[in-house]
């Protein structure tokens, strides 16, 4: 077994995958949820235990843990095998894999980010620090919270990050590369963060890799300075705090959006753990599916100015169009989050997010504030303004329910409201894969699904496979040979590397048999294996015997009465023997 495999049997598909994506039991070793990769409502991404393999029956994504990981994050086959190896504690062996040069870029751009991160700390604990600790205390923030979200501070010299990197070995090329130094016209480097009170930000799975930095002088611009993209951050993906949030995201089933990092830190330490941040880019498709992936339900709350409800009007069109379920949350006083924990405390808080409105609701608010419902005109202008809203709503009677609220709302007839709404709200059917509709017999997916997971039963049954007589004519027989292909060298039979032996068309039909619901409608014993295999065989002989039949009958039209005469003598022949009880 070389590395892979052996980190393969020692991770639990379900556990890691789990920490991504909500999922639910819904077999015997069957776990489905929404799927990841694409926009859906009701849940087709499945994830089989015992196989080892994920699927989903919407997009057709498909296949192993490190598949899996590879594609949520975004990294590289060697990465993906680190990343769970670290995490399970497994050592990687040195030599049995060799990075590509990608990963080790990346690599040394986590490390340096380690550093960096090591170094703001201690900065903001040291002397150099004090400045900081002196803005941090006069907004509020306790010592446990400056330590438990990392915050840092980096020093007003203009090198000194540059020089510990150095030091450390790095290059100027990786330095360069890592995003924390710039390069001047003469080739020297400077630090980019420089007196600034440092915010470190996470990818899902808890390493450093980025910095917000934010100015302590009111003078100093831009207000907030962030890393800059790099091998390790796009920072159209990533949310501020997710790696924190997300359990109690996904416990509460709600997550809360706030704009900025002193207001997710803020609402943090209030006691609220599901709060995320958007980092001052207006929000996109990924921040809000790496959202679903721990809950649909979603409570904005922006800052009280016309910038904060404008960004919030633009979010909330994504999360809609994503098929989020949006509340907005407004606060009173002009205050931000942060300073609204801090001045009304936690309780008002959450009486405010408790009392959230439905976003139809909020957005009827707005519009009823600008134009007057009593006359048909106002009424036509509120309609235009919810219009875009009630268009991205994904699901038809989602769309229906919110039109009649919405009437009853705004005071309007309801027949008005649906009729404006209508002809926005064409159907938007849910994709499917195409599954492949040749019929497939109980018998052979019951010995199919034996095979798959019992290893007696294929060292029992695979090598009487060949006496199938039908089996080329089975929708499976593709499947059913590349077993016995694996077999025959001496492979591993297991459900991925079954499924990498064959074409799409054909891992979708082993996917559907082995994975899909009522996969496991059957116990997997040998005992129902050998039940499977028998009746393949009597079929297989009914038809030979109907085969031998037809060739009589030819031959006798024919007036070939040697031939035919031969062929009843097999044919007899061929009855006594299956007659014989072995
Ligand atoms: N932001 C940014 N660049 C700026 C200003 C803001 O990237 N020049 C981002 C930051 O992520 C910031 C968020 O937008 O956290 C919200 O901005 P703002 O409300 O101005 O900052 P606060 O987080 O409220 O910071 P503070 O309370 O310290 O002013
Ligand atoms: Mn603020």
């Amino acid at each position: 077994m070389d590395f892979k495999d052996q980190l393969k049997s020692s991770v639990d598909v379900v556990g890691v995958i789990g920490e991504y994506v909500r999922l639910k039991k819904s077999g015997a070793q069957r776990y489905l949820g929404l799927c990841p990769f694409h926009n859906e409502k009701t849940p087709s991404f499945t994830v089989h235990a015992a196989r080892q393999f994920y699927k989903c029956f919407g997009c057709g994504e498909g296949g192993d843990v490190f598949a899996f990981v590879q594609k949520i994050e975004g990294i590289g086959f060697y990465e993906a095998l680190k990343l769970l190896a670290e995490r399970h504690g497994i050592a990687m062996p040195k030599r049995s894999l060799v990075a590509d040069e990608e990963s080790k870029l990346r690599e040394a751009v986590f490390r340096m980010h380690e550093l960096a991160l090591d170094n703001f700390r201690a900065n903001l604990r040291g002397p150099l620090g004090e400045e900081a600790r002196a803005y941090l205390a006069r907004r509020g923030v306790a010592p446990g919270t400056i330590e438990q979200f990392g915050l840092g501070y980096s020093e007003r010299s203009w090198a000194a990050l540059v020089h510990l990197l150095e030091q450390r070995g790095f290059t100027p090329a990786l330095i360069e590369q890592s995003g924390l130094a710039r390069r001047r016209e003469d080739g020297s480097f400077y630090d980019y963060f420089r007196n600034r009170l440092m915010f470190p930000i996470h990818g899902e799975s808890g390493k450093v890799i980025g910095f917000g930095g934010r100015a302590l002088a009111a003078d100093d611009n831009p207000k907030y300075l962030n890393s800059p993209e790099t091998p390790i951050y796009t920072k159209s993906h990533v949310l501020y705090n997710l790696h924190r949030a997300k359990e109690a995201i996904r416990k509460e089933d709600r997550a809360i959006l706030v704009e900025g990092y002193m207001d997710a830190i803020g609402v943090s330490a209030a006691g609220f753990g599901p709060v995320v941040a958007s980092c001052g880019t207006s929000l996109t498709e990924q921040q809000v599916r790496a959202l679903k992936r721990h809950s649909e339900k979603i409570v904005v709350n922006f800052d009280p100015d016309a910038p904060g409800a404008a960004a919030a009007e633009r979010s909330v069109g994504l999360l809609l169009q994503e098929g989020m379920s949006v509340r907005i949350m407004t606060l009173d006083g002009d205050l931000d989050p942060d300073e609204y924990c801090k001045q009304r405390g936690a309780q008002a808080y959450r009486e405010r997010l408790d009392g959230a409105k439905g976003y139809f609701y909020w957005l009827a608010d707005r519009a009823r504030a600008r134009h007057d419902v009593r006359t048909t005109e106002g009424v036509i202008a509120v309609l235009k303004f919810l219009l875009p809203a009630v268009e991205r709503i994904s699901d038809r009677l989602e769309r229906m329910a919110i039109a009649n609220d919405v009437a009853e709302y705004i005071g309007v007839d309801r027949g008005m409201v649906l009729d404006s709404f209508r002809k926005a709200v064409a159907d938007r059917r849910e994709s499917r894969i195409e599954l492949p509709k040749e019929a497939v017999r109980a018998d052979e997916k019951g010995l199919l699904n034996v095979l798959l997971s019992d290893a007696e039963g294929r060292e029992e049954l695979i090598p009487r496979l060949c006496e199938i007589g039908i089996l080329d004519r089975l929708a499976t027989a593709r499947i059913y040979r590349a077993i016995m292909a694996a077999h025959a060298s001496g492979a591993p039979i297991a459900f991925d590397a079954i499924s990498a032996r064959l074409e799409p068309p054909d891992q979708n039909l082993l996917a559907t048999l082995a994975l899909a619901e009522g996969a496991d409608a059957q116990e997997e014993t040998i005992e129902y294996g050998r039940q499977c295999l028998e009746s393949l065989l009597r079929s297989g002989e009914r038809d030979r015997r109907g085969q031998l039949k037809m060739r009589i009958k030819e031959a006798e039209r024919a007036g070939n009465l040697t031939e035919a005469l031969r062929l009843a003598r097999d044919l007899q022949e061929f009855e006594r023997a299956g007659e014989d009880p072995k």
